[in-house]
């Protein structure tokens, strides 16, 4: 689909990560691993984990704060926040109201968004939609995680990936530039199977049993998500930036889900992209869900990645399956 929203711009950016940092080494008194496994297998050689007070709500919090300070926006001047989370406070209240009242966006609509992974891409085009078509003048996104309370601690297959964050993203009516310029999103619900919690919710409602049967842990088939991964972020890209007459060629700065380095050199591969541009920081923080896109966007502007002019794209996957990718010239 053609699209170009000229009016709406990113303003800011920011991220918070707990201060707890677990080594790979610290992993290999837990379970049966190794740093050398993780490292050549997933280039992760530590992640955060989160205090056992902070909730998904705190660290999206300490993220939204930042991208505030970032930005010199007061916070009742944000009209809108959306939290990508998988693992929120409760069932209900949203974990956008619970942040909204930490963070004082007295005047923001709030609601959270379930897309995984992908949760922060897909957050950024619906934010930017609504402002779109709405009086709405500020829009604020957050990808906030807490994986590490949704991992079993004893299964080396998955505890080893991921790690707890957030990020945010602030956009804005009336910019000049970082404008979002072309999207492409999918979902396929036949592969839902492939990555889930299976208990918690209406289906499998929390008993006994299922606590037993850790049933209220991340279980997943990862060779069938890796090869969807890159499969899905290629060609996602390709589409988003054909839509807008661009290639892969034209692309400076391409900041994916952080989830697998050997998934990034691959997908690199593919759109003949040098590794030089891609965005990588999953060495630091591991797999952080839909936490992952913000935190990596505000590294690369941080560390001076991002050019004026620079088409800069942002792909993601993960369970439902979802799937896209973004285009933004920056
Ligand atoms: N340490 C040591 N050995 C391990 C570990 C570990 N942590 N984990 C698995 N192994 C072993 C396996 O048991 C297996 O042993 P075997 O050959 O004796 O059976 C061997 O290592 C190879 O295992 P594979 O599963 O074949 O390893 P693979 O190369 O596929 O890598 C991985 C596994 C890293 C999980 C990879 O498949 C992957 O990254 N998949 C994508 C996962 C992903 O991105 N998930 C997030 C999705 S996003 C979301 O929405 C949450």
């Amino acid at each position: 689909m053609k699209n170009s929203h000229n009016e709406i711009g990113i303003v800011g950016t920011g991220f918070y990560v707990p201060e707890k940092i677990m080594t790979n080494y610290d992993l290999e008194k837990i379970v049966d691993t190794t740093d050398e496994w993780i490292r050549t297998r997933t280039g992760i050689e530590e992640r955060r984990i989160a205090n056992v007070e902070e909730a998904t709500s705190d660290l999206a919090t300490k993220a939204g704060l930042k991208a505030l300070q970032n930005t010199n926006i007061p916070p009742e001047e944000i009209d809108l926040l959306i939290i990508a989370t998988h693992f929120p406070d409760y069932h209900f209240p949203s974990t956008s109201c619970i942040t909204q009242n930490k963070l004082g966006l007295t005047n923001a609509v709030c609601f959270d968004l379930s897309a995984a992974c992908s949760g922060s891409i897909y957050s950024l085009f619906v934010a930017e939609s609504m402002l779109k078509n709405s009086n709405y003048n500020t829009a604020m996104i957050i990808g906030s995680e807490i994986f590490s309370r949704t991992v079993d601690w004893e299964d080396r297959d998955t505890c080893v990936l991921f790690g707890d964050g957030a990020g945010a993203i602030i956009i804005k009516k009336d910019q000049i530039g970082k404008k979002i310029i072309s999207f492409n999103f999918g979902s396929d619900g036949s592969g839902a199977d492939l990555l889930k919690i299976p208990a918690g919710g209406s289906k499998l409602p929390t008993s006994i049993k299922t606590l037993e049967q850790k049933q209220h842990f991340i279980k997943m088939e990862g060779k069938k998500v890796y090869k969807f991964a890159k499969k899905m972020m290629v060609d996602s890209v390709i589409q988003a930036l054909d839509e807008v007459d661009l290639t892969r060629k034209d692309i400076d700065l391409l900041i994916p889900h952080q989830a697998n380095i050997r998934i990034l050199k691959a997908v690199a591969k593919k759109l003949h992209l040098p590794i030089e541009k891609i965005m990588i920081n999953l060495e630091k923080y591991g797999n952080t869900s839909a936490a992952s896109i913000p935190i990596a966007l505000d590294e690369a502007i941080s560390q001076g990645k991002i050019n004026k002019g620079d088409i800069v794209v942002l792909t993601a996957f993960g369970a439902g399956l979802t799937w896209g990718a973004i285009v933004i010239r920056w």
